[in-house]
């Protein structure tokens, strides 16, 4: 059973130290929020499945981190400057301000009156100026970056001749991206600052790329699978023509059920994109257009790759995997959200997290913390496994409250100190899901949890 509603989800995130209203002592920044201790370990453990699981499970792909802020001529050529806009529409009686694109039936959401100004686009990168200029130098414009992809497209030469690479090869990047959303909303789903784990594909002119586009949904649907989420909660969307980008020959969506109350559950967790060589052959300073014209005058650079084998040089195709950290953490969350009734009929939340997600991976529990030596054994405990997991010692409560506060934030392993663990050198470990235990010795202890803690699946390379 996953969580209901989105709302679940919001108010355990803030109870239990994942996520909280950002800036709340000043009243709050709509839709922007702030990760607890919780959750900055969750988002971690996802970033870390994923850059392990491309980066350094498969042999074809590299990573990089290239700058937030780039040269603003590379939102020029990319086309954001041009086409990356929302379209406005405003509400005559209520003066409400929306995106034509997301008003149903032509009704205003807020008021229900159907009197609109004409549609207009608004720019949705994120502007700021650099140095110490005059507010009205349009020279000292920059853009926070709206996309990891386009520092992965102008280093490409930098990565292929350095690391000696021949196609196909990927550049993986994760990291924070901005967005003036006209209509931000919905918990961490649709914020201005958010954080996305992009791959960029780079394969021959002549490769099957739809063939490729379908290899990279199967993968991802895997990946998501690995970190809990359950297919029948993942819906395919094949993008249609007329709503691709401009760069796109075709785009499949991945899509979760974040609001299973709702008619229309369905939101993109991630795209799946084909390119083509629009992204490099746009950088570059030789590719001409129809009339044989340099396409940019502006580039240094030309990130044509020349094949040895063909002898041929040309423009690299890219398949292009998006994913939205934040997205991502929120499908998890729901997916691992459960209820069960213990002995005395109390309803008790479980976050069934995969255990390669679980912000902590066992809790240390003295069974009496009024007594040193097991105190001090448990404490000890917790200190030999810290460097091999994440532990965290607690005797904040009795063993009941303590094990639900474990149940509740996903923690896999309890590991119960008791006075026979004084005699017998073991203690009980207790599973969150089964909640059945079993005595193991000290010595034995890491071995067993590290076991227990799923391994990553590894996918075939192509
Ligand atoms: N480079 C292609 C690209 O950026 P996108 O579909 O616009 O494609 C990719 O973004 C992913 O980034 C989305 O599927 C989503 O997971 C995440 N994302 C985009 N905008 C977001 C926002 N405002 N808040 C949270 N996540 C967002």
């Amino acid at each position: 059973m996953p969580a209901p509603n989105i709302d679940t989800i919001v108010s355990l995130a803030k109870r239990r130290g994942f996520v909280f209203p950002s800036s709340e002592v000043y009243g709050g920044l709509g839709s922007a929020w702030d990760y607890g201790p919780l959750g900055v370990e969750l988002c971690n453990n996802v970033k870390q499945a994923w850059w392990r699981w491309l980066v350094y499970e498969r042999d074809d792909i590299e990573g990089i981190d290239s700058s937030i802020i780039l040269n603003r001529l590379v939102w020029k050529y990319s086309g954001h400057e041009a086409t990356f806009n929302d379209w406005l529409i405003d509400c005559r009686k209520c003066k409400g301000r929306f995106r034509a694109d997301k008003i149903v039936d032509n009704k205003c959401p807020s008021c229900g009156a159907s009197d609109w100004t004409e549609a207009r686009p608004f720019n949705t990168m994120l502007q700021t100026k650099l140095g110490a200029v005059a507010d009205d130098d349009p020279a000292a414009l920059a853009y926070l970056r709206p996309e990891t992809a386009q520092g992965i497209f102008i280093n490409f030469l930098n990565v292929q001749t350095t690391m000696r690479r021949k196609l196909p090869f990927g550049i993986a990047q994760v990291g924070k991206s901005f967005r003036n959303e006209v209509t931000p909303g919905n918990f961490i789903l649709r914020t201005r600052e958010f954080e996305q784990m992009e791959m960029e594909y780079f394969v021959s002119p002549t490769a099957e790329h739809s063939k490729l586009v379908d290899y990279w949904v199967e993968q991802y649907l895997e990946w998501f699978g690995s970190l809990g989420v359950n297919r029948e909660n993942l819906f395919l969307y094949e993008v249609p023509g007329e709503e691709l980008a401009h760069y796109s020959k075709r785009t499949v969506d991945i899509m979760y059920r974040y609001f299973p109350e709702r008619e229309k559950p369905w939101e993109e967790l991630m795209g799946i994109a084909w390119r083509t060589d629009f992204d490099l052959g746009t950088h570059s300073k030789n590719k001409l257009d129809a009339e044989g014209k340099r396409l940019n005058p502006d580039s240094t650079e030309d990130l044509s790759y020349f094949d040895e084998a063909a002898k041929q040089r040309f423009y690299p195709h890219v398949i292009e995997p998006a994913a939205g950290v934040n997205r991502t953490v929120l499908a998890v969350l729901m997916d691992a959200y459960s209820e069960k009734t213990n002995d005395k009929g109390e309803t008790r939340v479980i976050l069934k997290l995969s255990p390669q997600l679980a912000p902590i991976k066992a809790a240390i529990l003295p069974l009496a913390k009024n007594k040193p030596e097991i105190v001090g054994m448990a404490k000890a405990i917790k200190r030999s496994l810290q460097p091999v997991l994440r532990a965290v010692y607690d005797d904040t409560g009795g063993i009941g409250k303590l094990y639900a506060r474990q149940d509740e934030i996903g923690t896999p392993f309890c590991i119960t100190v008791d006075h026979q663990s004084l005699e017998d050198e073991a203690v009980t470990v207790r599973d969150r899901d089964t909640w059945e235990q079993e005595r193991i010795k000290v010595s034995d202890l890491a071995d067993h949890l590290q076991k227990r803690l799923k391994p990553f699946p590894v996918p075939e390379s192509i």
